[in-house]
């Protein structure tokens, strides 16, 4: 369970609980919603460090995951999108490969507070 924080016109905070605890290639899924429609993101951990971002494609604003919640490859060391074996930088989320390539994924800003994970979505 996530928790939001919002205010007019200020970037939303989203809590991921327990993100810290995530081991190298793996990944949580978190919802947000920062306009009409709800989205997605999820929280990486790759090389010890944790990353967050937008659970949609740049080319088709698609979930990466087919709803498994699996985004990382390790033999691939790249986030990959299910729907078209897209490529993605898992530091980065640079597209390096695929029909997007050339675009990232939305990349969120993210802060630790104690075991979970503080995703900041403008
Ligand atoms: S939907 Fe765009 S590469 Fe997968």
């Amino acid at each position: 369970m996530t928790r939001e924080t919002e205010s007019a016109g200020a970037p939303l905070s989203v809590v991921v609980p327990g993100a810290v605890r995530l081991q190298n290639g793996e990944t949580t899924r978190f919802p947000f919603q920062r306009g009409k429609m709800p989205e997605e993101g999820f929280v990486l951990r790759h090389a010890e460090e944790l990353y967050a971002f937008a659970n949609s494609c740049p080319h088709w604003s698609v979930d990466l995951d087919y709803g498994m919640g699996d985004f990382y490859d390790v033999s691939l060391d790249r986030i990959v999108c299910k729907n078209h074996g897209a490529l993605f930088h898992p530091r980065t989320g640079f597209c390096e490969w695929g029909p997007c390539s050339g675009h990232s994924l939305e990349r969120f800003e993210i802060a630790v507070r104690g075991e979970d994970v503080v995703v900041t979505i403008r």
